[in-house]
C-alpha cells in the first residue's frame, strides 16, 4: 500500500506539473488542514527544495505565514551558508510577530550560518509615504537588495483569511470580493484567473521582481487552499510547487 500510495502521488505531482508548466512539483501525504504531521512534512519538503535551489552566494527572499514558518524552523545545512543572504519579500503586512517575514528570513539565516537583512517599513503605502521613503537611503539601499533576489519562496493563502487574519479595511474587503479576490500571497490578491486584484504601492517585491526572478517556490498544503492555489499557479510565474495530497486532489479536480 505505501509503494501505491507513492506511485499515486507521482501521478498527480506530474498532471498538476504539466498543466501549470512548472518545472518541480513535489506532494507530501496527507491534509495540513487537519495532521500537524503533514505539516512538518510540507516544511521539511520545502527545505529540501530550497537547499537545492540555492548556491554560495544567493539572495533568498521569502514571506511570511504558518507554513513558511515550518520551512524556517526545519532548515538546516551542514555547512555555514556563509555567502547567502535571506531578506523578506515584503514590509510588515500586520502578521503577528512569528510568522513575518522579517522573522523568517532571520530565524532561516541563524539556522544555516547564512546572512540576513531587515526591512523594517510597513507595506501597502500611500503616494506620499511610499515617495518618502523610497528616499531614506537606508530602505531604499535594502529595497533594492530585495528586488534583486535570485530565489523567492513564498506562502499561499485564501483570500479572505488572509484579508482577515491581517486586519485589512472592510472597504478594502469589500472591494476586493467584487473584484473576485481568491487567493493571497506575496502581499498580492489574486482571483481564480490568476489576475491581481487591488494593486498598492509596495516597499518589497513588485509582481514586475517577482515575473523576472530565477527561481520561484511556492510552498502551500491543505484542502482549505486548493482553489488558491490553483489560482495563483495560474498567475504563471512559479517554478516549484510543494503541497500536500489533500490540496493536490483539490486542483487536480478544477484543472
Ligand atoms: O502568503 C500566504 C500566507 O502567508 C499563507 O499563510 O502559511 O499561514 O497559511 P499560512
Amino acid at each position: 500500500p505505501f509503494y501505491k500510495a507513492m506511485f499515486g502521488l507521482s501521478e498527480l505531482e506530474e498532471k498538476i506539473r504539466r498543466h501549470f508548466g512548472l518545472q518541480q512539483v513535489v506532494i507530501v501525504p496527507g491534509d495540513a488542514d487537519e495532521s500537524p504531521v503533514t505539516r512538518r512534512e510540507l516544511g521539511k519538503a520545502g527545505c529540501s527544495v530550497l537547499r537545492k535551489a540555492m548556491g554560495n552566494n544567493d539572495v533568498v527572499a521569502v514571506t511570511g505565514g504558518t507554513t513558511l514558518a515550518q520551512v524556517a524552523n526545519q532548515l538546516t545545512s551542514q555547512t555555514p551558508l556563509k555567502g547567502n543572504l535571506f531578506v523578506p519579500a515584503r514590509g510588515g503586512l500586520g502578521e503577528s510577530l512569528d510568522y513575518q517575514a522579517n522573522t523568517i528570513a532571520s530565524t532561516m539565516a541563524k539556522r544555516t550560518g547564512a546572512q540576513y537583512r531587515m526591512l523594517h517599513v510597513p507595506d501597502h503605502l500611500g503616494e506620499e509615504a511610499y515617495t518618502s521613503l523610497m528616499q531614506e537611503p537606508n530602505v531604499r539601499e535594502i529595497v533594492e537588495v530585495i528586488r534583486k533576489a535570485r530565489i523567492v519562496i513564498h506562502g499561499i493563502g485564501d483570500a479572505m483569511v488572509m484579508a482577515r487574519r491581517r486586519r485589512v479595511d472592510d472597504t478594502v474587503v469589500e472591494a476586493m470580493t467584487a473584484e473576485g479576490a481568491l487567493a493571497e500571497s506575496f502581499g498580492y490578491y489574486f482571483d481564480r484567473n490568476g489576475a491581481v486584484v487591488h494593486k498598492m504601492l509596495t516597499a518589497g517585491l513588485r509582481l514586475e521582481d517577482i515575473m523576472g526572478t530565477e527561481v520561484v517556490i511556492a510552498i502551500a498544503g491543505g484542502r482549505s487552499k486548493g482553489e488558491a492555489i490553483a489560482a495563483v499557479m495560474r498567475f504563471g510565474h512559479d517554478d516549484v510547487l510543494v503541497t500536500d495530497e489533500s490540496a493536490a486532489l483539490e486542483i487536480a479536480a478544477i484543472i
